[in-house]
């Protein structure tokens, strides 16, 4: 099992949009079984993955009680969904809530190839202890004349948690979402982010594309809508995804054979 985190402190960066379109690719392309935990209280993952959702809560991981977790086919998303209640997270003990999430994350292997998890847009308790528990993480961002800062705080938080708590967490990539060619300030931005970090940035784009909002409010994975719009944004997250599971070194075929 691959745990993969979806993170960056800025909100509107594509967060939850990576994350369902990544679950449903690896479920679609790859047939793993994927579970989705949502760690934001605004739950927007969860609203475009209703259909993946039972009963059970992204917060009772946070629980010392074990969860318990239906079996889960090849080729499956299932989600454990966003609560309100998430927010008061921010104030629990770490000591307590740190390792009850990494245990049970761990206990998910049993069923899934894929855990990917969605976090809130802030550098706090949730976002660490998600870094706590993954092997990767990914971090999406928008580029724009501060976005050099973000990233800066960002690698700060990843390589800080790698050092002292996780050292198996690696950065799959920043990813540059809402890319607009036309625009010189982003492009400007761009070559900002890539003469100070290259080595992070993957070499590939996702642009403003209006058939990425569509597919999320329709519930259905971008590259099943019939629109030439769809069709461009699905080649873009695809290029994207392909270069994330190179970079989390993840060959099926090997996998496969060794199972
Ligand atoms: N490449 C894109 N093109 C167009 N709209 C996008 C793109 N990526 C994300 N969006 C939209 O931008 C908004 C913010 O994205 P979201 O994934 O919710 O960000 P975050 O989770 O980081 O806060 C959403 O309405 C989403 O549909
Ligand atoms: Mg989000």
């Amino acid at each position: 099992m691959r745990v993969v985190v979806i993170s960056n402190q800025k909100g509107g960066v594509g967060k939850s949009t990576l994350a369902v379109l990544f679950a449903q690719w690896l479920a679609a392309k790859h047939a793993a079984a994927v579970c989705v935990i949502d760690l934001d209280s605004q739950c927007n993952c969860s609203k475009s993955l209703a259909r993946f959702g039972g009963e059970l809560e992204a917060a009772a991981l946070f629980a010392v009680e074990t969860v318990a977790v239906a079996r889960a086919a090849p080729g499956s998303v299932t989600l454990l969904k966003g609560s309100k209640r998430l927010a008061d997270l921010e104030l629990a003990r770490a000591e307590v809530v740190v390792p009850a999430f990494r245990r049970q994350v761990a206990a998910l292997g049993g069923t899934y190839d894929f855990v990917i998890i969605d976090t809130p847009p802030a550098l706090g308790l949730r976002m660490s202890t998600a870094l706590i528990a993954a092997d990767v993480v990914v971090c999406p961002i928008e580029l724009e004349e501060y976005s050099i800062d973000g990233v800066t705080d960002m690698l700060k938080t990843i390589f800080g948690v790698q050092k002292r708590y996780n050292p198996r967490l690696t950065l799959a990539g920043v990813v540059a979402n809402r890319f607009n060619p036309h625009s010189l300030r982003q492009k400007a931005a761009l070559r900002d982010l890539v003469a100070n970090y290259g080595e992070f940035v993957l070499p590939a784009k996702i642009s403003t594309r209006s058939a990425i909002p569509e597919a999320l409010a329709a519930g259905m994975p971008v590259w099943e809508l019939s629109k030439t719009s769809a069709r461009e944004a699905s080649e873009e997250v695809f290029e994207v995804f392909r270069l994330i599971m190179q970079r989390m070194h993840y060959d099926a075929a090997v996998e496969e054979s060794a199972t």
